[in-house]
């Protein structure tokens, strides 16, 4: 793969909280591959987190607020992103929520607010984002959205997030039906466990990491250079007939029964 397979193409990249965040991986491999990137924020406290890590590339990075469950948000921010450029290329949505005590305890206990919370965060914000920008992927375009295995098989704790990942790698699907027609592709990555501010949120966090460790065929989860490389690779003209897919970046671990 040249380095600078993404020269020429602009992103827009959704999810970086800190230096740990997935998205922040994502997008530096983006960066690297030649990428020219436009980030968002979630509200006024994590701006300056943002505006160092963006610093660390040079030169003016634009970044804007965007709080995914408000339409406003979402739509003012693009049109932030249409003052920059014409089109876009690429977007990365990393972004997940689900009130702690629902990630704590029996999912049997889900209140209805917990549920919806978690949905709107971190399944519909892919189609409402999606909605936006389509419209500016006019040479078609590559999303990609994170996504886990909690989504098709229980794993304790994940409980409502993993309800919300199925539905999330359900909408790409269907994202991908309806946006096919303009070339723009619509795939997850399912990675495995990684160290994180949101991975914080889930109780038995650090049992499951030695879960991958010991039961992955590749005895440990991924890093991230290697969500960066699956980022870049679908963001690339060589993914061109890859979309709705669930690609996994976890250490082997989806294929085991036992
Ligand atoms: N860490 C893991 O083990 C792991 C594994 C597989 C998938 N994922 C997924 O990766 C993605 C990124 O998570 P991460 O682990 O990097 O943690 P993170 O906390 O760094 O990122 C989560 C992001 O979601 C954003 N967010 C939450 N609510 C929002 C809202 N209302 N509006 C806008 N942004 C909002 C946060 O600001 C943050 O930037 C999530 O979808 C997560 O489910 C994480």
């Amino acid at each position: 793969m040249s380095s600078r397979i993404l020269e020429g193409k602009v992103g827009v990249v959704f999810g970086v909280a800190n230096k740990r965040s997935i998205a922040w991986g994502i997008a530096k491999a983006w960066a690297a591959a030649g990428a020219r990137l436009i980030f968002n924020f979630q509200g006024e406290r994590l701006k300056e987190n943002v505006e160092e890590l963006v610093a660390e590339f040079g030169g003016d990075v634009p970044l804007y607020p965007c709080d995914v469950t408000k339409d406003e948000e979402i739509s003012a921010f693009f049109g932030k992103v249409r003052e920059h450029t014409s089109r876009i290329d690429l977007m990365l949505h990393s972004v997940a929520f689900a009130p702690k005590e629902a990630l704590e305890g029996e999912f049997v206990n889900t209140t209805r607010q917990a549920y919806a919370m978690a949905h709107d965060v971190s399944a519909y914000s892919l189609v409402g984002l999606a909605r936006e920008a389509a419209p500016l992927m006019t040479e078609g375009g590559s999303i990609v959205a994170m996504t886990y295995y909690g989504s098709e098989k229980v794993i304790p704790h994940y409980n409502v997030m993993g309800v919300a990942k199925a539905s999330l790698e359900a909408s790409a699907r269907y994202l991908a039906y309806d946006l096919g027609g303009k070339k723009i592709r619509v795939n997850c990555i399912s990675a495995g466990p990684m160290q994180t501010l949101a991975a914080r949120g889930i109780s038995g966090f650090g049992e499951m990491m030695k879960h991958y460790q010991d039961h992955a065929p590749l005895h440990r989860s991924c890093t991230m250079e290697e969500l960066g490389a699956m980022g870049v690779f679908l963001a690339s003209d060589g993914a061109a007939s890859i979309t709705g897919q669930v690609l996994y970046v976890d250490g082997g671990y989806q294929i085991m029964g036992m």
